[in-house]
């Protein structure tokens, strides 16, 4: 018997059919905007209601509802079972259609993959650094490095190589299989054109690999050596490669420094290296992505401070605010966050050579901590002479205050912020809990007041009136809850799914959570996982229905924003669980004769409204 059809064969088909084509050989479409209409296939109807999105691959039928991907539409059309659809759109895309083995370990095999993945991508790098060494036209690369300042002896401890020029060198060194090929283009190392033709990823670039923290190569970045575009190029996402992870010169920094006192995060490769080159063994970059928590807890299991270096211009301080935001949860007491501000055009790597390892260590002295970085960005543009100014400091300071951890760091930071703003305790408080929908634009007319993180979009955790903004406006928007909002916003841009945790939603119970838990899991499994793919999932399920419903209803996602009101509708649904749970609980109450209720169930009930009531009490009193 057959076995599976793997899931990447799946994601790799619908990915490489057009669902426009496919469906215009079978049902004339006509062009409208961005999409396609036609009279639906499905059901009667005078006026066209069946559209079909090029961009997320997917059809809907306002009319009946009928919805899906490619595959599903020929099942549904043409009367196929899964496995025949997916047979007659892969042979109309001229692929052929693997099978797994009938049944087998998946995690041993998983484990195995990874394993053979590991020792290919050691060879790659040992193939690259041969390269920057023998190969004929290395000595480009050489003198670029070195003309940055690099020497030989750093070159080697970050194991530096060089991509030569060509379509197919790494391919025919060490493709010297189908298996090896196989691994090599799972590994990101190939990629392949729309003809099915493989070729190298990396082309006359200088090679950064890229360790995880127990040294194992899991990816390579590249740059140029001249002004072409694009400067860098990252391998992709992979079954060892998460970027949302990884830091790069983790591992060698702690190579080098037996006791970490603090980590650099720094914004590029070359930054590291340059540092590493003038004595300082500590700095980690980011790999082309935003600080994010994981990056953080990784970070604070080794050492207490990380200092974020950022560009003094307007897009430094902007991705500074986005690393505060992401430490704040990570503020246990103990840690310690702070932010150096670079002056403007300059990065670690021109500092360092230009002033050596003295200048840097000058301007790192002069980084500020997160409190001063909190309190000065939430400050810019307000009057702190006016009552009206301080009110309004407190009131936009205390939601990034309220998402420190409990602890001794955020009873001071109340306390500071109770000093800035003059304002005793009591009356914080009380600002605390009143849950007026406050303007969140800056003061009128202020010139210097820029697109600002305090200002320019609200804070989303747990103050009140983001929460008030993603409830009404998936309310608005004709969603029937909160999870169903957030799905909607992951068909539309599944991407956002790391942004999530699908963990909060644990003990949260109602109508779709579940779905939207699988969905975030899948996602955060796949995360390259496209609208038509997470339609396939589900397709021909109750959820797969409501999944088409929400995709279809792609004009009543907001144009800009998604990710923040994604953020938004995620907190506020993580902070309903008690709501949820006890309004099931009352509800089968309701409708049930209350002695049919089992003593159980009323201890539960119980229980669950004196926590209720234990942190509705705790959330209007922040600090004892
Ligand atoms: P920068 O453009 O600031 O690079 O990008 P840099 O480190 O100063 O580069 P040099 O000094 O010109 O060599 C910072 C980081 O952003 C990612 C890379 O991780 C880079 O190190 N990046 C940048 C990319 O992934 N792709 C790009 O095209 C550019
Ligand atoms: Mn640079």
């Amino acid at each position: 018997m057959a076995g599976r059809i793997p899931q990447a064969f799946l994601d790799d088909l619908l990915d490489r059919v057009d669902i426009v084509e496919v469906i215009d050989r079978r049902v004339k479409l006509r062009k409208s905007g961005k999409n396609y209409t036609a009279l639906c296939p499905f059901h009667e109807e005078k006026t066209p209601s069946f559209s079909v999105n090029p961009d997320k691959q997917f059809y809907y039928c306002f009319g009946c509802g009928a919805g899906g991907n490619a595959l599903g539409f020929l099942m549904d059309y043409e009367n196929l079972d899964f496995p025949r659809a997916v047979e007659s759109l892969a042979s109309s895309a001229g692929m052929e259609v693997p099978r797994e083995p009938a049944s087998g370990p998946r995690d041993a095999e998983r484990e195995q993959t990874n394993k053979a993945l590991y020792a290919l991508l050691d060879e790659v790098a040992r193939f690259y650094r041969g390269q920057l060494r023998n190969h004929p036209e290395a000595q480009r690369a050489v003198d670029y490095l070195k003309g940055r300042g690099l020497t030989g002896q750093i070159a080697r401890d970050f194991d530096l190589g060089f991509a030569p020029p060509g379509w197919d060198n790494l391919m025919n060194t060490l493709g010297n299989s189908p298996e090896r090929v196989a691994l090599l283009k799972d590994s990101g190392m190939l990629v392949e054109n729309d003809q099915g033709r493989l070729y190298d990823r990396f082309r006359d670039r200088v090679i950064f690999p890229i360790r995880d923290q127990r040294g194992r190569i899991v990816a390579f970045g590249g740059r140029v050596l001249g002004d072409d575009k694009p400067k860098y190029l990252n391998s992709p996402e992979t079954a060892i490669f998460h970027k949302g992870r990884e830091l790069y010169g983790l591992y060698q920094a702690r190579q080098a420094n037996r006791k970490l006192e603090r980590l650099l995060v720094v914004e590029g490769y070359m930054d590291v290296i340059a540092l590493a080159q003038h004595g300082i063994s500590n700095a980690t970059a980011t790999l082309g992505t935003a600080t994010s928590k994981t990056h953080l807890e990784r970070i604070y299991r080794l050492c207490p401070e990380v200092v974020f270096c950022f560009d003094g211009d307007e897009a430094g301080r902007k991705a500074a605010f986005r690393a505060l935001e992401a430490a704040l949860p990570c503020m246990e007491d103990g840690r310690q966050a702070r932010f150096l501000f670079l002056p403007e055009g300059e990065d670690p790597d021109t500092v360092v050579r230009k002033g050596g390892e003295q200048r840097f260590l000058q301007l790192l002295a002069s980084a500020v901590p997160l409190e001063q970085f909190l309190f000065d960005s939430v400050a810019e543009g307000l009057d702190l002479e006016s009552l009206d100014g301080r009110a309004r400091l407190s009131k936009l300071a205390l939601p990034f205050i309220r998402q420190l951890p409990a602890g001794v760091y955020r009873q001071l930071m109340f306390q500071a912020l109770a000093q800035r703003t003059g304002l005793d305790q009591a009356s914080l408080m009380q600002l605390e809990s009143s849950a007026t929908p406050e303007p969140t634009q800056p003061p009128a007319g202020h010139p210097a007041a820029p697109a600002h993180p305090p200002q320019g979009r609200p804070p989303h955790q747990p103050a009140p009136q983001p929460r008030r903004r993603a409830a009404t406006s998936a309310g608005a928007a004709g969603y029937s809850n909160l999870a169903q909002a957030a799905i909607a916003l992951l068909l539309h841009q599944p991407d956002i799914a790391r942004l999530a945790d699908a963990g909060a939603l644990e003990d949260l119970e109602g109508d779709d959570v579940e779905l939207l838990r699988e969905l975030l899991v899948l996602l955060q499994r796949r995360p390259e996982s496209n609208t038509a793919m997470l339609l396939g999932h589900w397709y021909g399920t109750p959820e797969g229905e409501l999944l088409s419903r929400l995709a279809g209803q792609e004009r009543l996602i907001p144009s800009e924003g998604i990710e923040q009101q994604f953020i938004d509708t995620m907190s506020a649904l993580a902070r309903l669980p008690h709501h949820s749970r006890l309004a099931a609980q009352v509800d089968k109450l309701k409708h049930s004769n209350y002695a049919e209720i089992s003593e159980l169930e009323k201890q539960r009930l119980r229980e669950m409204l004196q926590e209720k009531q234990r942190r509705d009490t705790e959330r209007n009193k922040p600090y004892k």
